[in-house]
């Protein structure tokens, strides 16, 4: 599918080599944009841009690393003239070291806040001065709905989401008289190499028995919400989080259960 609602927008996604942000990247393209793929695999970013055409561009970055991240920008902004979007995709944690807070490993606790917060700190400073000179500017964060709630492991990561989510909100209020929006996306479960190599298939069937859908989302029902926040269509629109979890978070925790109950 092709259109024009990215024409003319020069667009920086980290960790769009793959999942999410490679079809967030393809979408975008197929919308006219010109796409930075950023991603710390050089050779499946460069793979990615070929694939996609339109113009992208595939680069290595490592968000981890403030240097890496000026150099990513500093190229968006050297081979497209400028800088319209940045998405701030890249994030996860190692649920093999990220439990409950008892367990969890504290250098883990570090990376999380780091790969997901900081991150998105470094890179949107950044980006602004590029958008706020330009008088106009989207900065799309990917959270989760792990920030949104509590869960039995994983607490470094939702906690680091949470701070996204409300970072975004700080970023909205700091820049929206200079022209520069700043969304989010909160995906639930969606079938990506991340969900395959750390979720057990059996944990996936619960998600999906727990989602007012009975779906897993793909990485295209994310990317469509990112070339929308992307665009001028969401040009009234700022500071928010758009959830798109198959209604994990729209219902009552006991549906699931009623469901079951009912023989639904
Ligand atoms: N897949 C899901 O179910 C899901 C759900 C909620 C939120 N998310 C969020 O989506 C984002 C990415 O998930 P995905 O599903 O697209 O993952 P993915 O594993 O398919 O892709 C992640 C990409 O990021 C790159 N990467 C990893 N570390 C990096 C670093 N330090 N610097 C630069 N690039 C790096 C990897 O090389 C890879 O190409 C994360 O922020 C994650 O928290 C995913």
């Amino acid at each position: 599918m092709t259109g024009n609602r990215l024409d003319h927008k020069r667009v920086v996604i980290t960790g769009a080599a793959s999942g999410i942000g490679r079809a967030a990247a393809q979408l975008m393209a197929g919308e006219g944009a010109r796409v930075l793929i950023a991603d710390l695999d050089a050779d499946a970013a460069a793979a990615a841009a070929a694939d996609i055409g339109g113009g992208a561009v595939g680069v290595a970055v490592d968000v981890l690393d403030e240097a890496s991240i000026t150099a990513m920008i500093g190229c968006a902004v050297d081979t497209f003239g400028g800088l319209d979007v940045l998405c701030n995709h890249v994030g996860g944690s190692d649920p093999r070291k990220d439990l409950d807070l008892l367990r969890l490993d504290l250098h883990e606790w570090d990376r999380a806040m780091a790969l997901n917060a900081r991150s998105t700190v470094v890179a949107s400073r950044l980006a602004l001065p590029h958008m706020i000179a330009a008088g106009s500017g989207s900065i799309i964060n990917t959270v989760s709905v792990a920030g949104l709630a509590g869960d039995t492991l994983q607490c470094a990561y939702g906690a680091a989401k949470a701070a996204v989510i409300r970072l975004t909100q700080y970023i909205a209020t700091q820049y929206g008289r200079k022209g520069v929006r700043c969304n989010a996306v909160a995906p639930g479960a969606v079938m990506t190499p991340a969900l395959r190599d750390n979720v057990p298939a059996d944990v996936i069937d619960d998600i999906r028995r727990h989602n007012a859908l009975d779906l897993i989302g793909t990485p295209e029902d994310i990317g469509w919400a990112m070339v929308y926040l992307a665009s001028d269509e969401s040009r009234y629109m700022t500071g928010q989080t758009l959830v798109l979890d198959g209604g994990l978070t729209a219902q009552s925790p006991i549906a699931a259960s009623r469901r079951a109950l009912l023989g639904d």
